[in-house]
């Protein structure tokens, strides 16, 4: 494969998730077999405005495939969100010769590199890593799977302490804007109700079945971070039908962000990590590459972070299930 792109530049940026060290793994290990020479661009926009690039060792990162976090580390840049931090970035990546960027982030990243893409010709492609789940174009983002693992497993031992009290257990898991990681740890758990930014029905289900709870076994309600009503105001109207209720409030927080990536996350990550830098030589740019139906596949930038749709069958369940 010929291609003009002769240095790949790769970052994290955003929110860290289980999957992005396997990601680079393949990312080095495709560039190696294309001899592409591959830049390290530490702590995200951050690092690219301060020119902290550094060489990656294919080996050091196969050795950290199964770790969670990213060694490149990571940041939410607020320079980045300025002419002048984005000009600087440029002036960096023009200095270290870098041809072509592969981005490894979530919904702030991409809209990170369309505003870039004004002032910058270089070809970019991103994979999508984000816990959240909550981009289009893809059926899985890295770590989604692992974030529900860890909050499946939270949720699990939560239950033990519930039943032994029979108390009710309010739990706020993550997802930003989104309600995925909540949908299913709640279903897969036997949550007794679910609340997601995406169903305004849901809260008039929980009272309803508040109002027929039998005090003697435990009551599990899962919480996405972003839903319209906060734990502690579920937890007020909750007491209002019933204010005898045993009821505690637990916010897994950022535990789901951290411990090893699922099997499926690290293959996520390998196959997309191969994938974004042999699309990249192919002259594709402006992309984020992403599976749907189990096929890779591209999705243009502005498609990607377009607001996201809970899909149908999901939807579904969750009203089968919160009745
Ligand atoms: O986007 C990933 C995520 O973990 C969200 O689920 C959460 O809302 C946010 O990041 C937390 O961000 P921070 O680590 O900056 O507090």
């Amino acid at each position: 494969m010929s291609s003009t792109i002769k240095h790949i530049g790769v970052f994290t940026s955003g929110g860290d998730s289980p999957g992005m060290n396997a990601a680079l793994y393949a990312i080095a290990k495709t560039a190696e077999a294309h001899k592409i020479k591959l830049s390290g661009i530490r702590k995200g926009y951050e690092g690219m405005i301060d020119g902290d690039f550094i060489a990656l060792k294919t080996n050091e990162l196969q050795k950290n495939v199964h770790r969670g976090g990213t060694l490149l580390k990571t940041a939410r840049s607020q320079r980045f969100l300025t002419l002048k931090g984005r000009q600087t970035a440029l002036q960096q990546l023009h200095k270290h010769k870098i041809d072509a960027l592969v981005a490894i982030g979530g919904d702030g990243t991409f809209r990170g590199l369309l505003s870039f893409s004004e002032i910058c010709e270089l070809p970019f492609i991103g994979i999508p890593g984000t816990i959240d789940n909550d981009l289009s174009g893809t059926d899985f983002t890295l770590g989604f799977d692992s974030a529900v693992n860890t909050a499946i497993e939270n949720i699990d031992k939560i239950r033990d302490t519930a039943e032994s009290h029979n108390r009710i257990f309010l739990i706020e898991v993550m997802g930003r804007d989104a309600g995925y990681i909540a949908i299913n740890s709640g279903l897969a758990t036997g949550a007794n109700s679910i609340l997601i930014p995406e169903s305004k029905e849901d809260f008039l289900y929980l009272l309803d079945k508040v109002k027929r709870y039998d005090s003697e076994e435990a009551f599990i309600v899962v919480i996405a971070e972003g839903d319209e009503l906060s734990a502690d105001y579920v937890s007020t109207k909750i007491r209002e039908i019933d204010n005898k209720v045993d009821l505690r409030i637990t916010r897994l927080g950022h535990v789901q962000r951290g411990g090893n990536p699922s099997a499926s996350d690290r293959m996520l990550g390998i196959r997309l990590g191969a994938f974004a830098v042999t699309e990249l030589l192919k002259e594709k740019k402006n992309v984020m590459a992403g599976i749907l139906n189990n096929q890779l596949c591209l999705t243009p930038f502005e498609q990607v972070v377009k607001q996201h749709q809970l899909n149908g069958e999901l939807q579904s369940l969750l009203k089968m299930f919160s009745n």
